[in-house]
């Protein structure tokens, strides 16, 4: 076989009229297989130089060369205009209607007791407190005996208990989580401690499923103007930055001396109205510092150390500020009242 017989003109004639023709992508790689695939025409071609006499196999397989070389680039380029073009056509019909009446999605919103708790969360954990969990089935001694609070202790009436079985009921207060964390963790500790309790109680104040946090801190020299001082910037975090606190005498058996904290009413501002009850100030949580006895049972030496304590109900605080009368509004799940505070 020599040159001529070949027929490299014709073959480029042929491919490239071909190629005018492939008006699709996938004209154009049916193209390619017949080109340049396994027994594509150009491959072929190649295979045929063994064929062609020693001195003339220079020159041919340079012809074939540049022709495969311009073919390869033509189809590459072409496959680029076809693509556009494939792009350009599913675009045109796939156009979309911006008028077009759609669904409205409900968008849904945090509620009430969640915002409340979050808030709170954050100020305590930007002032160095560990978040801790305490687990809401619980034993008596957690709940009550190692805060101080023996089975007989007068106490207990005020915690109406649900009692799983002896000896083991649902938390009728966070402060167990006092006692779990002081074991688990040497001082200085810095906690609190949120979450569901449980008591044996229902009127429009009171639900037998509510929310309390808890608060503690235990360190070398920690004194009462220390529980003053951080109930008084958690409050002006709160309820506003003219917001005051004061003390007055209470009792809880886990805490020596203890106290029950009012702010000024957020509402009046100290002028009395329904919020304050026309006292100027509102209840918000009981404290103290945290009763020897209750550091002895956790293994800690309370000549060494002292601690703070204080508990809340985030119910109650939600209620105040959101103007709520009636505790199971936060549980109903009415959709146009949590709307009212998205
Ligand atoms: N556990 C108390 C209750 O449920 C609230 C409380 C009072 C917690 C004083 C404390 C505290 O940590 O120091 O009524």
């Amino acid at each position: 076989m020599n040159l001529e017989e070949l027929k490299l003109d014709e073959l480029r004639a042929d491919a490239l009229d071909k190629l005018r023709r492939a008006d699709s992508e996938k004209a154009l790689s049916e193209l390619k297989t017949l080109l340049f695939g396994k027994a594509g025409t150009l491959t072929a071609l190649m295979r045929t130089l063994k064929d062609i006499p020693p001195e003339q196999k220079p020159q041919a397989g340079k012809l074939i060369n540049d022709v495969r070389v311009e073919l390869i680039e033509l189809c590459n380029a072409q496959e680029k205009v076809l693509h556009k073009k494939a792009i350009d056509a599913a675009l045109n019909a796939e156009s979309a209607d911006l008028t077009i009446d759609k669904p409205i999605r409900a968008v849904g919103a945090i509620h009430p007791l969640n915002q409340i708790r979050k808030r709170l969360t954050d100020y305590f954990v930007g002032n160095g407190y560990i978040v801790y969990d305490s687990p809401e089935v619980e034993t008596d001694y957690y709940n009550f005996q190692a805060l101080n609070i023996p089975p007989d202790h007068p106490a207990r009436d005020m915690q109406d208990t649900f009692f799983i079985n002896d000896g083991i009921l649902l938390r009728t207060q966070t402060s167990g989580g006092q006692v779990r964390l002081m074991e688990q963790y040497k001082p200085p500790l810095k906690m609190i401690c949120p979450g569901r309790v449980f008591r044996n109680d229902d009127d429009s104040t009171h639900s037998p499923v509510f929310h309390q946090m808890e608060g503690l801190v235990v360190d070398k020299n920690v004194t009462l103007c220390d529980l003053k001082g951080t109930l008084e910037g958690f409050a002006k975090f709160i309820f506003g930055d003219d917001t005051v606190i004061r003390f007055r005498p209470s009792y809880f058996p886990f805490t020596e001396p203890s106290v029950e904290v009012d702010v000024s009413c957020f509402n009046c501002h100290g002028s009395g109205c329904r919020v304050c009850k026309n006292t100027g100030w509102v209840e918000i949580l009981g404290a103290g510092m945290v009763n020897r006895k209750v550091l002895e049972n956790c293994g800690i030496d309370p000549d060494e150390y002292h601690g703070f304590a204080f508990g809340m109900g985030l119910d109650r605080i939600t209620m105040i500020q959101c103007g709520i009368n009636d505790i199971k509004q936060l549980w109903e799940n009415d959709v146009r009242f949590l709307r009212m505070f998205r």
